[in-house]
């Protein structure tokens, strides 16, 4: 492998662009491929089967554009668990932070809300690592499968979008949480009007920039880091072109942007 090799960033759909918004602000000189499964999302309602017949079909593409990496913009891919999905692949994959550091500095009360997908919520996973990281903490999951199908609809000004924030939000303001991780990369897409719901009493954390960390800190190791030259983004999708558009153009500078429809058994 070399530096010149571009990263893949993978999720059901347009989620991953809250990541790769990240990844691309912080390493400016790498080029990427993102591919969004918009024909096919979402996946956190799917079962375990279907989703990692889909993912590997994704992984596989992308490893015929020869990445470097490929970063899991997903939570719920995440949760398969990164070793699994790298099956025999030489490049590194790094999923998603749980981001229970940055909780536990956040909340003072040490009460923490984690939203996410029901295949997420269902693994349980962020409330091990929280309790695991301190055991005294009180974790409060909440699935929201509202939320993705609103947002890739682009619906958010729409009463809808508002009734399902106010929907989850009650529960969250009942249990008095004080900090709260966004377990689904869809969410950031919907950060404001979450944060003007909940109050400032709430801190938001988009564990997006910890998992960018981990991304850079393996290509680092790895000696694949790029330092020179302007990284372009490739975003790739399975359906709705132009809706990708769209929605890329509340992440991504549209400058530095191409997008494409691709099918994945055509590599
Ligand atoms: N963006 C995804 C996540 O972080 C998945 C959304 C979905 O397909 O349900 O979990």
């Amino acid at each position: 492998m070399n530096k010149q090799q571009p990263i893949g960033v993978l999720d059901s759909g347009v989620g991953g662009l809250s990541v790769l918004k990240c990844l691309h602000q912080l390493l400016p000189h790498e080029d990427f491929i993102y591919v969004g499964d918009t024909a096919r999302t979402p996946y956190g309602t799917r079962t375990e089967k279907e989703i990692r017949g889909f993912v590997g079909e994704i992984i596989d593409w992308l490893a015929a554009q020869s990445v470097k990496q490929i970063v899991i913009a997903c939570n719920t891919l995440t949760m398969l668990g990164v070793d699994s999905l790298r099956g025999e692949h030489e490049f590194s994959v790094v999923g998603m932070s749980k981001g229970e550091e940055l909780l536990l500095q956040a909340s003072k009360k040490k009460k923490i809300g984690v939203i996410a997908t029901q295949f997420t919520i269902g693994t349980e996973a962020h409330k091990r690592a929280l309790l695991a990281a301190d055991p005294a903490a009180e974790v409060y999951p909440l699935a929201c499968p509202r939320f993705v199908p609103l947002i890739e609809g682009e619906q958010f000004d729409s009463a809808e979008l508002q009734d399902a924030i106010a929907e989850y939000a009650a529960p969250l303001r009942k249990a008095g949480v004080d900090a709260l991780l966004l377990g689904c990369t869809h969410f950031p897409f919907i950060r404001e009007q979450l944060e003007a719901e909940l109050g400032a009493g709430v801190k938001v954390i988009d564990p997006a920039a910890a998992t960018s960390a981990k991304a850079i800190a393996e290509l680092e190791a790895e000696g694949l880091l790029r330092t020179e030259g302007a990284g372009r983004v490739d975003v790739c999708c399975t359906a709705d072109l132009a809706r990708v558009e769209r929605l890329a153009a509340r992440m991504l500078p549209a400058q530095d942007c191409s997008f494409r429809l691709i099918e994945l058994s055509k590599k």
